[in-house]
This record gives structure tokens, C-alpha cells and sequence, in this order.
């Protein structure tokens, strides 16, 4: 596949989570995508290789002084790593065990723990379990009841006094779906503060993109 053109690699991931969602098997094909992208067959297109820039602006002067973090979906691992850079005592995890097992390559020696979880279905000792959790773009790639089974399941696994912070792309409720993600409307995001958790803000954003991307930026707390 290497005389593809990137368009034609990002075509492939559609294609591939278009035909897992028909057959009924809507988590079934973030696997063979990271796993073709080992091979160099396909592009993962959000793998952009840099912390999430939403993140790096929150955690910016807040040191972690060994506290506990959770990266949901965490992909390739920059956001992970650079909460661990930051003094955090950070687990990271993802469905696609290629996925954890490039991160893991990425980053030999590093103190963070990755490890393969389904957040619709997570170890039961993660519960109320971190200081802090951080979902980026994990959400909008889940539809219907899964997408509100995950809403409320990393909401669960923050701990007292923690801290749940929210990255995710945005829409009206009348807007059409993407075809790969599924941007969250309002009541999506505010379905995050349930089970003890409060909104403390949610920022309704515009970033530099071109065209630009709207996106929410949502931090919620357990008393
Ligand atoms: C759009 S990507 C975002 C990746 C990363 N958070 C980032 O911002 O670059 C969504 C990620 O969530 C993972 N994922 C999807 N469903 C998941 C689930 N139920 N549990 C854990 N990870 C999941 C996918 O494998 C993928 O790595």
C-alpha cells in the first residue's frame, strides 16, 4: 500500500468503521486500524503524535506531584506522557491492544502503565480511582448506548475530590454526523456531570483549524 495516497489511507479507516458499525460490531475495527498502520497500510487519522493542546493548556502550572491519572483511549500515548512528564502517576489505556503495544514502543522505559480496557467495561478497582481522568475524542467515536454508557462510566471512575477533564469535537443537535466521529451536542456533554460529578466549565471553543474545528473543553469534579 505504500504507493497510496494519504486520502486514500484516511478513506480506508472510513471504510473499515463503516463496515464494523453495519455489522453490528461498532468497537471491532479500531484494532485491524492500528494494526494495518504497523504495517504501514493505513493512516490512524486523529495520530497526530503530539499532546492534545486542550490538555497541555489545562495542566499547564499544575504539577501532579505523584497523584493518579487516566487516559481513556489513549492511542499512541502523548497525552499519557505528558501528564507523566508533568509529575503524574498516570495509566493509560486503550481498546486496540496495537495501540498500547505502539505506545509502549514509543516510549521504552517510561513510567507510565498502558494497558488494553474497554471503557464500557472497565477493571473494577478503577473505580473512583483517579485524581484525574482525561477522555479526548474516545466518546465521539461511540454511538447510541455505548456513547452513554462511556459518558457515564468515565465520569465513575473519578475519584473524591478529582477531576474529569472532557476533549471532544462539537455540535448542534440538527447538525449532520461525521462519518468517523460523531461530535457531542450540549446535553452530551452535560450528560458527563452525573453520579457526583459537577460541571465547574465548560468552554465552547473554536480552534485554528482551517476550516475551524468546534470543539467542547469540559472539566468536571467530584466533591
Ligand atoms: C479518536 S481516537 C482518539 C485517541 C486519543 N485519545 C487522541 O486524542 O489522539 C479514539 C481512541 O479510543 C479508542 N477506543 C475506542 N473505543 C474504546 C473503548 N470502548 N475503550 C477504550 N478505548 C477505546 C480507540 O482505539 C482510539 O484509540
Amino acid at each position: 500500500m505504500s504507493d497510496t495516497t494519504e486520502e486514500e489511507r484516511r478513506e480506508y479507516a472510513r471504510r473499515l468503521a463503516a463496515e464494523h458499525l453495519e455489522s453490528g460490531d461498532p468497537l471491532g475495527w479500531f484494532e485491524p486500524l492500528y494494526s494495518a498502520a504497523e504495517r504501514g497500510e493505513a493512516v490512524v487519522p486523529w495520530a497526530h503524535l503530539v499532546a492534545n493542546p486542550y490538555l497541555v493548556e489545562w495542566a499547564g502550572g499544575r504539577t501532579g506531584g505523584g497523584r493518579s491519572a487516566l487516559v481513556v483511549g489513549c492511542g499512541m500515548g502523548d497525552d499519557a506522557e505528558h501528564l507523566s512528564g508533568l509529575g503524574w502517576a498516570v495509566t493509560a489505556f486503550d481498546v486496540s491492544p496495537s495501540a498500547v503495544g505502539a505506545a509502549r514502543r514509543r516510549f521504552p522505559g517510561s513510567p507510565v502503565r498502558y494497558v488494553a480496557a474497554d471503557l464500557l467495561a472497565p477493571p473494577e478497582e478503577w473505580r473512583q480511582a483517579f485524581d484525574l481522568v482525561v477522555e479526548a475524542y474516545t466518546v465521539q467515536v461511540l454511538r447510541g448506548d455505548l456513547r452513554a454508557r462511556a459518558i457515564r462510566t468515565a465520569g465513575a471512575l473519578v475519584a473524591p475530590g478529582g477531576t474529569l477533564l472532557v476533549v471532544a469535537r462539537a455540535r448542534e443537535d440538527g447538525d449532520p454526523p461525521g462519518r468517523i466521529a460523531v461530535p457531542l451536542t450540549r446535553s452530551e456533554i452535560d450528560a458527563f456531570a452525573t453520579g457526583g460529578l459537577r460541571a465547574v466549565r465548560v468552554r465552547d471553543v473554536y480552534d485554528d483549524e482551517t476550516p475551524p474545528v468546534r470543539r467542547w473543553v469540559a472539566e468536571f469534579a467530584r466533591a
